[in-house]
């Protein structure tokens, strides 16, 4: 199907799965009550958990906020398109649907040719992980099939190049506060703006600013669990995602070495964790990263989906 197509289903107030940088979107006319409610139904998601607006260009920002202040102007130059979301003070038109009813809207500009051309084509898109609430966020166009099947049009645009979701910035403060840790660090945004953002405490959960971070999420079937015996490492039926150690090849198991490579973790973890359930593993575990010995701050939003994964299901 051409994108005009994919569009033109959008414009309709039907809904569109499609590719970006960090993960497959599920998008929806961010102008449309009612597919913006078909997106909380299909995915079983919690209404009180607000969505992104995807824009194709500064002139769509004016749509949704007023309040872009000088370091967010700083923030959009450098990383727009890309994985950064931005919370901005909203205007009084965007939809509660869109915001739960918060007072502030969340925006990004993907870095995707595909998500580009149907946004221009088809306006302002919500889009949400195209997974199932609680399940992991899609890398791959298959992902999404397995969880929705044939109930929305997937445009097929490969494996993400990221694999995690966006770095989630609240900018309505007088400081920046990172609210969702993800491939954007908190050294990538000092770089732009001179001194580092806070991290919402992950602790903080009972009341987030982020809603989305309280819910259990990015979880397989499987149990995740850090390695932090050597029990662990003789376990049967289990996958093991691994930088320095050797795991006992017992029955059944799957060893994966990322050998410290964080970039290729990133966009590999969910895809290992749906594969995981695939051969019906009964667990995942996953070295920390205390050997790791290059420096990157990408082990901030590793750690943070993989100590979501291990409190959630199995
Ligand atoms: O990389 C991404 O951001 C992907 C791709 C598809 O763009 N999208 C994504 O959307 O991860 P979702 O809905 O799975 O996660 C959105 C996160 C949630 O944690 C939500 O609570 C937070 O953004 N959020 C949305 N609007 C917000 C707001 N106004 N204030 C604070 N947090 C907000
Ligand atoms: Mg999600």
């Amino acid at each position: 199907m051409p994108y005009e197509a994919y569009a033109e289903i959008l414009k309709q107030g039907n809904l569109v799965a499609f590719p970006t940088e960090t993960v497959y979107g599920l998008g929806a006319s961010a102008w449309s009550p009612s597919a913006i409610r078909s997106v909380f139904e299909i995915k079983g998601r919690p209404s009180d958990n607000p969505l992104i607006v995807h824009i194709s260009s500064l002139a769509m920002l004016d749509g949704f906020t007023s309040k872009v202040s000088p370091v967010a102007k700083l923030l959009i130059r450098k990383f727009w398109p890309g994985p950064l979301t931005l919370v901005f003070g909203k205007k009084p038109e965007v939809l509660d649907a869109v915001t739960a009813g918060l007072q502030t809207v969340a925006l990004r500009m993907p870095d995707h040719p595909v998500a580009l051309s149907l946004i221009e084509q088809a306006g302002p898109l919500v889009a949400p992980s195209a997974n199932k609430s609680g399940r992991p966020s899609p890398t791959r166009a298959e992902h999404v099939i397995a969880d929705f099947g044939k109930r929305i049009p997937v445009i097929d645009g490969g494996e993400c190049r990221i694999g995690l979701e966006s770095t989630v910035l609240d900018v309505t403060g007088s400081k920046p506060v990172i609210l969702r840790p993800g491939y954007i660090t908190p050294a990538n945004i000092e770089q732009v703006i001179g001194y580092r953002p806070l991290v919402e405490s992950l602790d903080n959960i009972a009341k987030p600013k982020s809603p989305g971070m309280k819910y259990s999420h990015y979880a397989p079937e499987a149990s995740v669990q850090w390695l932090n015996n050597d029990r662990q490492l003789s376990t049967e039926n289990a996958m093991f995602l691994l930088h320095t150690m050797m795991a006992s090849p017992a029955s059944n198991n799957r060893i994966v070495h990322f050998r410290g490579d964080l970039e290729r973790m990133a966009r590999e973890l969910y895809d290992w964790f749906r594969k995981a359930d695939l051969d019906m593993m009964d667990y995942v575990f996953i070295e920390s990263f205390d050997k790791v010995s290059a420096p990157n701050e990408l082990i901030i939003a590793l750690e943070n989906r993989i100590d979501k994964a291990v409190g959630g299901k199995g």
